[in-house]
């Protein structure tokens, strides 16, 4: 495998990770809009989607951590080889943005009206524009 290689394979699994820990919000919204509406007949498929929804929630903080363990490596890996990005710059410091403000608000804050929520909530979506146009145009 070379160092290219590498650096991909990391970039996607941190991107996955990222993808995961989004996916708090997603299967929340899902949920809410679409499987509550759901009749008794689909029961099978609600508890199906719930027992996901649940596994997506309570693994929230880990796929978090992970996304940013697998971005610093990718990070080494990208540094040692001299082959920086402006647009990996940007999505390293968002992803450390919003993992800060997630540790802030599950161990020191708590408070889930807190400040510290809304800008968690919208960075995600910063992130994922900057990580697609990252993840396509290799010379940004
Ligand atoms: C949230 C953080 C990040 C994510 C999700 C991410 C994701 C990715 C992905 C998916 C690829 C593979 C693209 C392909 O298939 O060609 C990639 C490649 C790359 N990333 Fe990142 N990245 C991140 C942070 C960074 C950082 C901090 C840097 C360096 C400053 C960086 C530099 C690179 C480089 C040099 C490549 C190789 C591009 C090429 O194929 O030539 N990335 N990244
Ligand atoms: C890739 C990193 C992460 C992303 C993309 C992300 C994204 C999100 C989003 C979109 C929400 C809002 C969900 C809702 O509307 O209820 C949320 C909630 C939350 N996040 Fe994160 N997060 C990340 C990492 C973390 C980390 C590392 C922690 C803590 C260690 C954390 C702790 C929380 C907490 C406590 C909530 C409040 C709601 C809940 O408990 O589910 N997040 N996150």
């Amino acid at each position: 495998m070379g160092t290219l290689d590498l650096i991909r394979l990391l970039g996607w699994t941190t991107a996955l990770f990222f993808c995961l820990a989004f996916f708090n919000y997603v299967v929340k919204v899902v949920n809410k809009r679409c499987i509550n509406k759901l009749g008794k007949e689909k029961k099978q498929f609600v508890d199906n989607y719930r027992k996901i929804m649940k596994l997506v929630i309570k693994n929230h903080k880990l796929f978090g951590i992970i996304a940013l363990v697998t971005m610093l490596i990718h990070f080494y890996v990208v540094f040692s080889a001299h082959l920086l990005r402006l647009t990996g710059i940007i999505s390293a410091l968002l992803l450390l943005a919003i993992v800060i403000l997630g540790v802030y608000g599950a161990f020191i804050n708590k408070n889930k009206k807190g400040v510290w929520l809304k800008i968690h909530r919208i960075l995600p979506f910063i992130l994922l524009i900057v990580i697609i146009i990252h993840a396509t145009f290799r010379q940004s």
